[in-house]
């Protein structure tokens, strides 16, 4: 069975060492074990899914000496307890070294397995098969792997790459509309960072040119659209895989959705919903201190439309209580926030030392 040529290289650090391939297409998984012989060493394999994946798409991975383990659905699964389980099968099944866990998922499949894969034996190779839109620009590129504590999400985690990507745009068709909407919030971002990423796809006019067929789900855009968002992220992690300075631009609107889905209990918005907010509030911000100007204020805002990504926030929400959320997260140093802020068109700064109540003022 052949394989195809990678769309997109990712490499860390310029280590020729640490460089792993993206394959972005139509109907590609049918063919993932091609790809992992070519790719890894594995004789066996462990492949982390869901009961909702696995339903939709039970024999369609047609991998030998495979064996599955089927977790519950939900974030609320990304946890200790669930990392347990994975690394308990991996031992009963002996997994070696030269094995690999593969994630058939969306990002909390991946977050979960990649950390496994992080810590099992010291290390053991995987491979992500995201099934989502978001994991498939965003979570399954760039090597963060997580699982959540009862103090916070993603609190325990690596940065660990898999051993290449395998995304498949026809499985983006079961995806429902909320879910693939979140994705196109994370999408969008990508247009809003792309020049401080020293990329130049022009991925707004792209965005705006292409709105019927990216929501009609059409293989094509989506294959062009995935490979301008993964080459965006590889750029980045390249330069800065642990996130000590630019990666932080990846987090674009972030600041403030993760306060909105602290404070509404993670229940009230998907992430790339409390993420459209989030950019909505950027744009605000950078709008009231004259960062950019009002042309491009209004295409952003614009274009966030286009795609339905406009929300409201639940009447009740304290502007203290985001402050409060806002205190928590990881990035604060000394009570201030590094927040991501438009600066002209598809520019941001990281500002850095800004306090939760400067933002929310
Ligand atoms: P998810 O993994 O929960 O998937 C969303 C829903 O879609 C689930 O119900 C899932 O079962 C279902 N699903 C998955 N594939 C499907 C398909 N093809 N058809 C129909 N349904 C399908 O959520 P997500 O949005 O993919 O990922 C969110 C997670 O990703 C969070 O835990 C977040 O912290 C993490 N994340 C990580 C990074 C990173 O860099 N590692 C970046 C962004 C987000
Ligand atoms: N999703 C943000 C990052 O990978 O850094």
């Amino acid at each position: 069975m052949q394989t195809e040529s990678q769309d997109v290289n990712v490499k860390i650090n310029e280590k020729p060492s640490y460089t792993y391939p993206i394959f972005i297409g139509e109907n590609l998984i049918g063919n993932a074990q091609a790809y992992i012989e070519k790719y890894t060493s594995a004789k066996k394999l462990l492949v982390v899914t869901n009961k909702t994946i696995i339903d939709l798409y039970p024999n369609s991975l047609n991998l030998k000496n495979a064996e599955y383990i089927i977790l519950e659905d939900g974030e609320q699964y990304k946890n200790f307890e669930t990392y347990k389980l994975i690394l308990e099968k991996a031992q009963e099944l002996k997994l070696e070294r030269k094995d690999a866990l593969i994630a058939f998922g969306g990002g909390v499949i991946g977050d979960i397995t990649g950390f496994c894969a992080a810590t099992y034996l010291r290390g053991i190779d995987f491979v992500q098969i995201p099934t989502t839109l978001l994991a498939q620009v965003d979570s399954s590129v760039g090597g963060k792997v997580a699982i959540n504590t009862e103090f916070g999400k993603n609190l325990i985690g690596a940065f660990y790459q898999p051993k290449f990507v395998l995304a498949d745009t026809s499985v983006l068709k079961t995806l429902d509309n909320r879910q693939f909407k979140t994705g196109l919030s994370e999408v969008i971002k990508y247009a809003f960072i792309e020049k401080t990423a020293k990329c130049d796809y022009g991925f707004l006019e792209f965005l705006t040119k292409n709105v019927e067929s990216i929501k009609q789900r059409d293989n094509k855009t989506l294959k062009e659209l995935i490979k301008i968002c993964c080459e965006i992220k590889a750029k980045v992690v390249n330069e800065d895989e642990k996130e000590a300075g630019l990666r932080a631009i990846l987090n674009f609107g972030h600041t403030y959705a993760h306060a909105i889905e602290k404070v509404t209990n993670y229940t009230h918005f998907t992430h790339g919903e409390a993420v459209a907010i989030g950019m909505r509030f950027a744009f605000d911000l950078a709008k009231k201190l004259n960062t950019i100007s009002a042309d491009y204020y209004n295409e952003a805002i614009s274009l966030l439309a286009k795609y339905a990504l406009t929300y409201v926030l639940p009447s009740g929400i304290k502007k203290e209580d985001l402050i409060e959320a806002m205190s928590f997260d990881k990035k604060v140093l000394d009570n201030k926030v590094r927040f991501i802020l438009p600066i002209g068109r598809a520019a941001v700064k990281i500002t850095s030392g800004t306090r939760p109540e400067e933002i929310c003022n």
